[in-house]
């Protein structure tokens, strides 16, 4: 049959990791593609118990049960408390909605907010899904320059009064895929340019625990007095993507009409997944996770600094996060470098990483790459990293 697909999607491929994935597949291949957590440390035991524990308890058949849209009522008001921790305090239940993965409080925030054709700003370059997704609205985003501790607040400015955009799309706490973190003083000039300009921002902090060094910053919607920011967090790289739950929280208008969304999207997140995380949750276990996570991570980020250090090119620079799981560089511009060119020529070498180009909304920077290094283990980034050095090195050699 000839299909007639809809105008939504008619023009969209795969986007570039779920490509990458399928070459992953091969075993052999060390990735440092992907965003997973490692491997080894999926809570497998853990699940294991509180699932019994809860398919014993009284809950049982609620929890196997339709539930309502909004969530699960016991995690909705355990989240209260959880966001406490992001300094977003004086809130109750009407502002929480528990959703499948930051990824649908992403999707549900563009739904409730923009039409065909509408602006959405986000940084350059961002998390790569949100470009993906704006295209399923074909609405257009547009990326704001951005630096070390955040957005250009000149650019940001000058493009909110130059495209009227409905929604602010940020993720200002170890960014995918530059690792970087927003100041303070960045996080407050961007809520009041929000206010100013009428702008929704959509905060999305999937990253925030995994913090190896510095001091925690407070979420931008901790500053929100207005109903401008919808926040959003996700237990992902905490616990295990596969639980697929999250938490937005926003004003009650914004999360009634994102529930509407939800409804007509996977009627609730999975009871079961949200009764584990609440279970776990509840006996304040998050600290305690995270604790063991962070020192792995870490080793893993600093075995990859030394990597990068000791063999890639002097042209290539790159971010030191703080955490989460991303270090973004660049080959000096001159080099005409093109990783996305360079990509089936490197992935003989069975080595993967993502060519930054993906990130950008406004500008292809093909001479840009992302690492990911909670995936591959410490022999795996070293030898990966030494190919991929030798790798580039040699193209640098023979320009
Ligand atoms: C910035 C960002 N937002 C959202 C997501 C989606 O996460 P989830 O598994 O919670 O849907 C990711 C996943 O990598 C991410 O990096």
């Amino acid at each position: 049959m000839e299909y007639n697909f809809s105008d939504r999607v008619k023009d969209l491929g795969g986007n570039a990791i779920r490509e990458i994935f399928k070459l992953l597949a091969d075993p052999s291949v060390i990735s440092f593609a992907g965003g997973f957590p490692t491997k080894t440390t999926l809570p497998t035991q853990l699940i294991a118990t509180t699932t019994s524990e809860l398919m014993s308890s009284s809950e049982a058949e609620n929890i196997l049960q339709y539930g309502s849209t909004e969530g699960y009522t016991p995690l909705r008001l355990t989240a209260i408390d959880y966001v406490r921790r992001y300094g977003i305090n004086d809130i109750n239940i009407d502002n929480t909605l528990i959703i499948s993965g930051g990824q649908q409080g992403i999707d549900l925030t563009f739904k409730t907010f923009v039409n065909k054709g509408d602006v959405v700003l986000v940084e350059d370059p961002t998390y790569l899904a949100v470009l993906h997704i704006l295209k399923t609205y074909e609405a257009t985003a547009i990326g704001v320059d951005s630096g070390n501790d955040g957005l250009d607040l000149a650019d940001l400015e000058s493009k909110m009064i130059m495209h009227k955009p409905k929604v602010l799309y940020v993720v200002p706490t170890f960014s995918n895929p530059t690792g970087r973190t927003y100041s303070i003083a960045k996080r407050k000039a961007i809520y009041e340019l929000a206010v100013k300009y009428n702008v929704i921002i959509l905060e999305d902090d999937p990253y925030s625990e995994l913090r190896f060094s510095g001091e925690r910053v407070p979420s931008i919607k901790s500053f929100d007095k207005t109903g401008n920011v919808i926040y959003i967090t996700s237990f992902s790289k905490t616990l295990a993507p596969g639980l697929r739950t999250g938490i937005a929280i926003g004003d009650p208008e914004v999360i009634r009409k994102m529930t509407i969304g939800k409804q007509a999207t996977d009627v609730h997140t999975s009871s079961l997944s949200q009764a584990i995380i609440n279970n776990f949750l509840s006996k304040s276990l998050m600290d305690a996770r995270v604790s063991e996570l962070i020192p792995l991570y870490l080793e893993k980020k600093n075995a990859m600094m030394s990597a990068i250090e000791k063999y890639m090119p002097k042209e290539f620079t790159y971010t030191n996060p703080d955490g989460g799981l991303f270090i973004f560089g660049e080959f000096d511009e001159s080099l005409g470098i093109n990783t996305m060119k360079l990509f089936p020529e490197v992935a003989a070498h069975k080595v993967a990483y993502v060519s930054g180009h993906s990130f950008f909304a406004s500008e292809d920077k093909f001479n840009t790459l992302r690492l990911n290094y909670s995936n591959a283990s410490l022999d795996q980034i070293d030898s990966g990293m030494k190919k991929l050095g030798d790798f580039f090195k040699k193209i640098i050699a023979n320009k």
